[in-house]
């Protein structure tokens, strides 16, 4: 499993807000999405691309497409929700997959309400997009569906992540999976609830409460 924290200073700037118990919905979401498109700067650049020739208003050259078999955007609902129309406003010739998980608040296990994936994800790039990586049960769970459908190739983009999480997923998918995780930070630890401590509280909530 490889793991990038993008160094970037609007990256630390836009999560300073969005950490902040004072910012409002409206300005979480807006906030959330901004941070999608500099994160999916960093977690696209191994997409696979062809050259195109093209002409411009001045001459002919050659430039470049996203090519081979179509790449998979998979938001995890509730709080992946938020991230999921920046993800497609960046990749906007991808198929989209849909999960729906809920993490029971006392076990911290996560469950699977909705399930809608494309059926063959053989040799597809797949962006799973969730704001949170906590003990990591609900990103597992997720990975687990697309490996099981093909897939070999998989990118997780997460605003906030605990190490714990990350444990339980190089531990899970380390010299079985290509699994890759882009993060906004590293935060500390788990609290006893299973929040991510500092973290941002509750993703869904602020997005959606
Ligand atoms: C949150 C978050 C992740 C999950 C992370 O979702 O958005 O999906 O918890 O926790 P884990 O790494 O310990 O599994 P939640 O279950 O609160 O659902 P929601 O998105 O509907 O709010």
């Amino acid at each position: 499993m490889e793991l990038h924290v993008p160094d970037h200073p609007l990256i630390d700037h836009k999560l300073t807000v969005l950490r902040d118990e004072r910012t409002d919905s409206a300005r979480f979401r807006l906030l959330t999405e901004e941070l999608v498109y500099l994160l999916a700067y960093e977690a696209t650049r191994g997409l696979r691309v062809s050259p195109k020739e093209i002409t411009t208003p001045v001459g002919p050259t050659t430039g470049v497409e996203i090519s081979g078999p179509r790449p998979v955007v998979v938001p995890i609902l509730r709080a992946g929700l938020g991230m999921f129309e920046g993800m497609i406003r960046m990749i906007p010739t991808a198929e989209v997959g849909f999960l729906g998980m809920v993490r029971d608040e006392e076990t911290l296990e996560a469950s699977t309400y909705a399930e809608r994936l494309p059926t063959d994800l053989t040799d597809r790039q797949v962006y799973v997009v969730d704001p949170m990586l906590a003990t990591g049960g609900t990103l597992i769970l997720a990975i687990d569906y697309l490996l099981a459908r093909g897939a070999h190739d998989v990118t997780a983009i997460c605003l906030v992540s605990a190490p714990e999480g990350v444990k339980a997923l190089e531990e899970r998918y380390d010299g079985i999976a290509n699994v890759t995780v882009y993060t906004a930070a590293l935060d500390e630890k788990l609290n006893e609830h299973g929040y991510i401590v500092p973290g941002l509280g509750d993703a869904g909530d602020r997005l959606y409460g």
